[in-house]
């Protein structure tokens, strides 16, 4: 196996393994440690079929089924992550800065997308490794967070980013929006720590309301310095996708945005997501 990161601060490329065959101990082992230093690993050219990637998902936890979003019809643990070429003008499925589902108590550890159609420019993933962000936190922000909790809803995906009804954004992924369930105030460790020790900045500028012991007027100013600092370029890397490629990503240690540069192509990924402890 063979790592080249992808630039100072997050993400590797992997070669050398074939994981259409079965993933050994010692390279499983390999590529848990690939995701802990780097928060997201991508391995070309691989044209996984599900059971292959479901292998690839348990190398770093169990599969997790996922609320509130349809799975495939013909299988509950994974996502069609799908825009189709009339979906125009309008927004996409994880097109804006954020982390998976921060507003269940039991957050996903990470997800494993299996690029399926990819358009010839355009459809890029980008990730912000939250471990440089809070390593290079303001003092005075730091101060704040640290040993704070934030508060995340999941109803502001409900409401902020719901597509109108009247448009096809989103229209081949189906959301179930307004549950109270979902709705309710769930507390995380604004900062948490990963597997190997460090830790990274956990706020969601899709679902955190607000910051424990604040009301959301008093957070807010603070959680906009976060996010801001959050999506620094300094920290992200972008991935120009092929299909047949797949990425894994750590869904504690860093936040995804989906680009939506490509009205009128057809994008197809499939997503499947495992569990962790909760988030310490
Ligand atoms: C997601 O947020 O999981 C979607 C990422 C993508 O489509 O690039």
């Amino acid at each position: 196996m063979h790592l080249d990161k992808l630039t100072g601060l997050m993400g590797a490329e992997i070669s050398g393994i074939d994981l259409k065959n079965p993933i050994s101990d010692s390279d499983a082992s390999q590529l848990r440690a690939a995701l802990d230093a780097h928060q997201m690993i991508v391995l070309r050219g691989q044209f996984l079929s599900i059971a292959d990637q479901k292998r690839l998902n348990a190398v770093f936890g169990p599969l997790m089924q996922l609320p509130y979003v349809t799975p495939m019809a013909d299988d509950p643990d994974v996502i069609a992550v799908l825009k189709e070429a009339d979906e125009q003008n309008t927004g996409v499925f994880g097109g804006e800065w954020h982390s998976d589902f921060s507003f269940l108590e039991n957050p996903p550890a990470g997800s494993v997308l299996n690029a399926v159609e990819i358009p010839d420019v355009g459809g890029d993933t980008v990730w912000s490794s939250q471990v440089a962000a809070y390593a290079s936190l303001p003092a005075d922000l730091k101060a704040i967070i640290d040993g704070r909790k934030a508060v995340h809803v999941g109803k502001p995906y409900g409401v902020k980013h719901a597509p109108p009804k009247e448009s096809r954004s989103g229209a081949s992924i189906q959301m179930v929006r307004g549950d109270p369930k979902a709705d309710a105030e769930t507390f995380h460790p604004a900062v948490v720590t990963g597997a190997d020790g460090r830790k990274a900045l956990f706020v969601n500028p899709i679902y955190t309301t607000r910051l424990d012991g604040m009301t959301v007027s008093e957070s807010t100013p603070i959680l906009e310095a976060l996010y801001k600092h959050a999506a620094r370029p300094d920290f992200s890397c972008r991935l120009k996708w092929q299909a047949g490629d797949v990425a894994v990503w750590d869904n504690r240690m860093s936040l995804h945005y989906a680009t939506n540069d490509y009205d009128g192509v057809r994008r197809l990924l499939y997503r499947t997501t495992y569990a962790g402890t909760r988030p310490v």
